[in-house]
């Protein structure tokens, strides 16, 4: 940690990758953000929240304000929609609703499906063009936030290849659907 620590006090930007287990960050995941409990100060009764009144810590690191963050996460089911609810909660009141990036992808078993490399290769092309608009803008739009967030394949394809990767393991994970 103390390696880590180190790392993202250099960085101008923190990235999060995790895949979404029980609709929540991983244990290990988790784990580090516990750990960076000494990014911010000790609780005081000072620096109450306008809207609420309620106290909050204040960083113990000023210039960590001025970091970029980013979530990347990949989920099993169909669509990204409700199941990335409990980790908006925790980071909206962590950072700040708008004071972090959200890349939340369904159907991340198929990104690792042979069978559909070229799918996949067109299907990174948004992600290699929201990188674009991050290096320049410093964020991305809540429209490209939702379009990084649609499937990439259609709910019958998707329903046979989910199917077929525990049906027929030995094809391969998701083999025989798409040519
Ligand atoms: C313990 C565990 C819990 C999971 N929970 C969810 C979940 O709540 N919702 C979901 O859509 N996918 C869930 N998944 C699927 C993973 O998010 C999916 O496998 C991952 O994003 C794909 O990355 P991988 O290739 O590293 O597995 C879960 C997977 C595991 C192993």
């Amino acid at each position: 940690m103390d390696e880590i620590r180190k790392l993202v006090l250099e960085s101008d930007i923190i990235i999060e990758s995790f895949p979404l287990y029980f609709f929540g960050m991983p244990s290990k995941m988790k784990a580090f953000m516990d750990r960076m409990i000494n990014f911010v100060s000790e609780y005081r009764a000072v620096n109450g929240d306008e809207a609420t009144g309620r106290f909050l810590h204040e960083m113990r690191y000023p210039e960590l304000m001025k970091k970029k963050l980013i979530l990347v996460s990949a989920c099993g089911y169909e669509e990204t929609v409700d199941c990335y609810d409990a980790v908006i909660d925790q980071f909206d009141k962590i950072c700040g609703h708008d004071n972090y990036t959200r890349i939340f992808v369904p159907q991340g078993g198929m990104l690792a499906e042979k069978t559909f490399e070229n799918k996949i290769a067109r299907y990174m092309v948004k992600f290699e063009e929201a990188g674009k608009e991050f290096a320049k803008n410093g964020k991305l739009t809540k429209e490209t936030e939702e379009k990084l967030s649609i499937p990439m394949l259609g709910h019958n394809t998707f329903a046979q290849a989910i199917n077929l990767n525990w049906d027929e393991p030995g094809v391969g994970p998701y083999g025989k659907v798409v040519k």
